[in-house]
Order: C-alpha cells, then sequence, then structure tokens
C-alpha cells in the first residue's frame, strides 16, 4: 500500500513520545500501526490503554537488538514504512550505565537498518518507490552551544554524554545505509519534547511529582543551562511531515524557538502550580527549589534553527510554551495513576548519573 495507509512500524512506541505517536497516527492516518518495543523500564502500555482496542493497533512485544525476531516480525508485517524511536533515552541513566545505550541505539538501529535493506529490496513497483526509514534523533548529538547561534543541518557532531555519542553513532549509521545500499531514511533531529506520558525522571514530570509531594525540587548547577521546549504533539506532526514529504537522505531539525534556562522553567512549573495546587500552608512551591550537584558534562545550551522544515515541509509548532505547559501539568495532576503505578516500581524519583563508579560489567 502507498499513500497514509498499509503497514507502519513505529519502535519504542510504548515510550513517552511513540506512544503519542502511535495515537496520533490512529487519529490522523490510515496506517495499520505496528508497535515494536521491548517494554524496558521506560516502556508502558498503560500509555497506550485507548489504543489497545483499536483494528489498526498492533504491539509486538520484541528487542530491537534481537535479530532473528525483528527478521520475523518484518516478515510478517512487511511494512510501508519505519518510524524508529526505541532507544535509550536519558542522558543521567547513560552516566552510570553506558553499555544499554550501545546495545540499543547503535546494534538495535544497525539490525533495523539490515531488516529494512532486505526488505526493501524484495519490494517493486509503488511499494518499493513508496518505502520510508525514518530515524528519529536528538539535537544532543550537535553538542553545546555558548549563549547565541542555533543548530542547523549542517552543524558538525559534538556529542559529549554516552547517551548523545550513542544516538549520533546511529545517525551516522542511519546516513550510510542510504549512500550505500540507497535504503530510503529520512533523519531528524528534535529538541527536548515535553507533555503526556513522559517517564517522571525527565526535568518536567521531575518537578510537577516532587513539587506536589513535598520535596525538594532538584536543579542542576546553577540551573543556568538553556534547553529549547517543543510539545510532544508538535513533534508528532513534523515526524509524520518528514516521513510523509520529506526528501529521502535528508535530515530536518526540529525545535520549539522556545528556549528557557532550567530555572526559569522550574520557576514557570511553581508558579503554574500555585494556582492549580495550592501548598496549603501559605508557602510558595519555588521554596522547594533546590541547586544540586551538576551533572558531568553538562550541555550548557542547545537551541536549533528548524527553517528548512518550516519552508520546506510548512511545520511549524502549534503550541505555546506557556499553554503546553499549563496542560501538561494539568495531565500529571489528573492521571496520578498513571505515574504512581511507575513510582511503586524499582524508580523512585532518585538522583541518577552522579555515581560514575565502573562496575566491572560489560
Ligand atoms: P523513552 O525512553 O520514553 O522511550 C523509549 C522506548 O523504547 C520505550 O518504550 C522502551 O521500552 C523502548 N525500548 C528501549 N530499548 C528497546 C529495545 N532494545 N528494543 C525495543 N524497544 C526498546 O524515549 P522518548 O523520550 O520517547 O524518545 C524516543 C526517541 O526520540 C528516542 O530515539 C530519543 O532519542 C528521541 N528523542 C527524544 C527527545 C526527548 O526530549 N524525549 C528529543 C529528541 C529525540
Ligand atoms: P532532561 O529532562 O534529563 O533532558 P536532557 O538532559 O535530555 O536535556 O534534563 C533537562 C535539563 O534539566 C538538563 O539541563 C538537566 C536538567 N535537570 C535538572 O536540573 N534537574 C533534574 O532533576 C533533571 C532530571 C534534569
Amino acid at each position: 500500500m502507498v499513500g497514509n495507509s498499509g503497514n507502519l512500524i513505529v519502535t519504542g512506541g510504548s515510550g513517552f513520545i511513540g506512544s503519542n505517536l502511535v495515537r496520533w497516527l490512529l487519529k490522523n492516518t490510515e496506517y495499520l500501526v505496528h508497535n515494536l518495543d521491548a517494554l524496558t523500564y521506560a516502556g508502558n502500555n498503560d500509555s497506550l490503554s485507548d489504543c489497545v482496542e483499536n483494528d489498526r493497533y498492533n504491539f509486538w512485544n520484541v528487542d530491537i537488538t534481537n535479530a532473528p525476531d525483528i527478521e520475523r516480525v518484518f516478515d510478517e508485517v512487511r511494512p510501508d514504512k519505519i518510524m524508529h524511536l526505541a532507544a535509550e533515552s536519558h542522558v543521567d541513566r547513560s552516566i552510570d550505565n553506558p553499555a544499554a545505550f550501545i546495545k540499543t541505539n547503535v546494534i538495535g538501529t544497525y539490525v533495523l537498518l539490515e531488516n529494512a535493506r532486505r526488505h526493501f529490496d524484495s519490494l517493486t513497483g509503488d511499494e518499493k518507490s513508496g518505502f520510508r526509514f525514518l530515524h528519529v534523533s536528538t539535537d544532543e548529538v550537535y553538542g553545546s552551544l555558548g549563549p547565541t547561534g542555533l543548530f542547523n543541518e549542517s552543524t558538525p557532531y559534538s556529542p559529549h554524554s554516552p547517551y548523545s555519542a550513542s544516538k549520533a553513532a546511529s545517525d551516522h549509521l542511519a546516513r550510510a545505509w542510504h549512500d550505500t545500499y540507497n535504503l530510503p531514511v529520512l533523519v531528524t533531529n528534535c529538541s527536548n519534547n515535553y507533555g503526556p506520558y513522559q517517564f517522571p525522571e525527565k526535568l518536567i514530570p521531575v518537578t510537577i511529582i516532587n513539587a506536589i509531594a513535598g520535596n525538594r525540587i532538584p536543579v542542576y548547577g546553577q540551573g543556568e543551562n538553556v534547553r529549547d521546549w517543543l510539545h510532544v504533539l508538535d513533534h508528532c506532526d513534523a515526524m509524520y511531515r518528514v516521513l510523509s514529504s520529506g526528501t529521502v537522505g535528508h535530515t530536518y531539525n526540529i525545535g520549539g524557538n522556545n528556549e528557557l534556562r532550567n530555572i526559569d522553567l522550574v520557576r514557570l512549573i511553581c508558579e503554574i502550580l500555585d494556582v492549580e495546587r495550592p501548598r496549603g500552608d501559605g508557602l510558595v512551591y519555588s521554596s522547594q527549589i533546590e541547586f544540586v550537584v551538576d551533572r558531568p558534562g553538562h550541555d550548557l545550551r542547545y537551541a536549533i534553527d528548524a527553517s528548512k522544515i518550516s519552508s520546506e515541509l510548512d511545520w511549524e509548532p502549534a503550541y505555546s510554551c506557556r499553554e503546553g505547559i499549563q496542560q501538561t501539568i494539568e495531565w500529571y495532576l489528573s492521571n496520578e495513576d498513571w505515574w504512581k503505578s511507575i513510582l511503586d516500581g524499582k524508580y523512585r524519583l532518585e538522583r541518577q548519573g552522579v555515581k560514575q563508579i565502573f562496575t566491572g560489567k560489560l
């Protein structure tokens, strides 16, 4: 099938961006959506409870590093399009346990590319010309900016964390499979996402949950680091535009044009919470902010020049920062069951990424 129907594989569809993307695709396209996910600590099928009954949704519990499993799924699904999101995604965890990042982000991407190549080589006619592999990546591969400047598609790669280095490696593999084997690959590099269903270890949910629990709100260093925040549904729209209308072999940067220092973002969240759920003791949530020891190798500033996707694919973010953050806070306040069941498990909001002890386990 070609057009906006047929079989579409999303890897990592049970994660934060993946679950929002699966829902977005079921709503906005006719595709049969196949979610391939290993359900690591970050994968959660509660995030798709409203999609499981949909006839156009299929879940495959597979690890992308397991070549025989991926081969079997590709043979059964015979995908028309692939959107590859599965990854280990948290910088602090990559400092504590880089091995998992190399395995999933590098080896897993390689396994997918090889299976996509094998499948692509078997296609003919419209199926072949319509086939696409979208590799979803991050702006962190470009490294760190000073106070001015923006990352564009030709900014040289300069990753600093095990996470961004493993994503950089996977981006290079994806482009090499295009250049060498003519696999119709597209790459997107996006800035920090926020929105519903984000695992509670990332800055925005960690701030909301610690605030209402009465815990200290940890801000690394002096909170001077700058990130360019984009609502996850704006990212879904952008990824789909690149998949369906982007030029094969090209890279598209995606960003919110929405730069904030961490401390200003944390204060904004506190101010919104002061209105939405006042503490009740007359104090404001910002009194819980605590500056804590900085992340090793902490990138100072990320900022995206998104003019290529804007001019070529007519994409602009729909959410304003205030509206998106407000809506996200409301979502976490009214979906306590979702995040409380995560916090009942292995992760309990503890600080990660400062141990730096070699465990001896490779
Ligand atoms: P996430 O950690 O929330 O979700 C990752 C998903 O991948 C989980 O469902 C997990 O179970 C699955 N997964 C992990 N290892 C796997 C394996 N070996 N096999 C199969 N499934 C596996 O991540 P996210 O924030 O949703 O990010 C998704 C993608 O988008 C990643 O590739 C990330 O690099 C990229 N990205 C994220 C952001 C962001 O701000 N979150 C920004 C730009 C790009
Ligand atoms: P994070 O959400 O981990 O995303 P990334 O590292 O991919 O940008 O962190 C966003 C920023 O917030 C980053 O500069 C680190 C900082 N941060 C804190 O200050 N406190 C926290 O508890 C966390 C998790 C992050």
